[in-house]
């Protein structure tokens, strides 16, 4: 990805690797045909990153566990609802890392030995359980004062990964689809949102690549203008690790182009509706597309019902597939 504007400004940026990419980004032809996208759809497969059972969080964690971050670290301490993606993965890498884990998750599942919740015990973390999300913060830091005096020293994961540097995960995955779309495309693309990191990045490398795609973000939670602000702040934040002349106006005009809707939370995060039942049904048997019932059938609801511009539309998979057996 060198020779292209995203590749030089992050080839410099230090990087763990652990996901598989480039993902895949597959043209779905039979779907968009049964949706009428006549100008196409193709998947960006991130469910299939590969590492701790993949996702978006994947790509984040490369940047937000580097070398020099995790020197002398003895713990990475994180943070998410009972059943959290990231906090999978943050479990995962920690093992592969050598490193210790505690997740703080709000709440408990219904079934400890189902889903994600079962994933973060097989991958050895400690649970630490918090009544409500306003509590995760302080218990984390109450972990990590715990773990310095025992002599440890705890790296603290904020939630979902969504910081400027995870950020770059997603300006890194837009380089990705450029170079894997037809040339001169002018996609739409429709992405699940929650914590505001994934949009963040990808709104940054359109910065960086210098164009204005259309963006439709699906929020699984937040109201629409909470997660727009967090996804520019975090972007802006993330320009000025790699591109400061694009933090301001750069960042600005591509964040322009991005539309967050929050129509399709239903009732709330990680329950049903009746769309995300109806994409879930449409995108499995005209598709082969095996969507999660929290972030992407959300999304898919959106894609189905939201009227796109005419150009090819890229949904980004990110991954998520534990809930769908929890
Ligand atoms: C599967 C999946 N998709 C989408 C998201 C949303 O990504 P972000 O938090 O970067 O907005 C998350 C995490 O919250 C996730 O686990």
């Amino acid at each position: 990805m060198t020779s292209s504007p995203i590749g030089r400004a992050l080839d410099e940026v230090p990087r763990t690797p652990l996901a598989v990419t480039p993902t895949p980004l597959l043209e779905s032809p039979h779907l968009a045909r049964h949706l009428g996208l006549g100008a196409g759809l193709w998947i960006k497969a991130d469910a299939w990153t590969g590492f701790g059972l993949g996702g978006n969080k994947v790509r984040k964690l490369e940047y937000e566990l580097t070398p020099e971050r995790l020197l002398g670290v003895t713990h990475l301490i994180t943070a998410g609802g009972p059943h959290s993606n990231h906090c999978r993965v943050t479990a995962a890498a920690a093992a592969h890392l050598g490193l210790s884990c505690t997740l703080v998750l709000n709440g408990y599942p219904d079934d400890p030995a189902r889903g994600n919740a079962l994933l973060h015990r097989i991958l050895g973390a400690e649970i630490v359980t918090v009544s409500g999300r306003e509590d995760r913060a302080p218990a984390m830091e109450e972990r990590a004062r715990h773990i310095e005096r025992a002599g440890g020293r705890a790296l603290l994961v904020p939630l979902g990964a969504s910081t400027p540097r995870g950020s770059l995960g997603y300006a890194r995955a837009l380089g990705e689809i450029a170079d894997q779309l037809p040339a001169g495309a002018r996609p739409t693309l429709v992405v699940p949102s929650s914590s505001g990191g994934t949009l963040a990045g990808l709104i940054l490398g359109m910065a960086l690549l210098g164009v204005e795609w259309p963006v439709v973000a699906v929020s699984a939670d937040d109201p629409a203008d909470e997660v727009k602000a967090r996804a520019v702040e975090l972007a802006q934040a993330a320009a000025g690790i790699v591109a400061a002349d694009l933090a301001g106006d750069g960042v600005d005009s591509a964040a322009e182009a991005v539309r967050v809707t929050d129509s399709y939370v239903g009732s709330g995060y990680g329950e049903p509706t009746p769309e995300s039942e109806e994409a879930t049904l449409l995108f499995g048997r005209k598709g082969g597309v095996v969507l999660d019932p929290v972030y992407t059938a959300k999304a898919a609801a959106a894609l189905i019902h939201e009227r796109l511009e005419t150009g090819p539309t890229v949904f980004l998979h990110t991954g998520g597939h534990p809930a769908l057996f929890r």
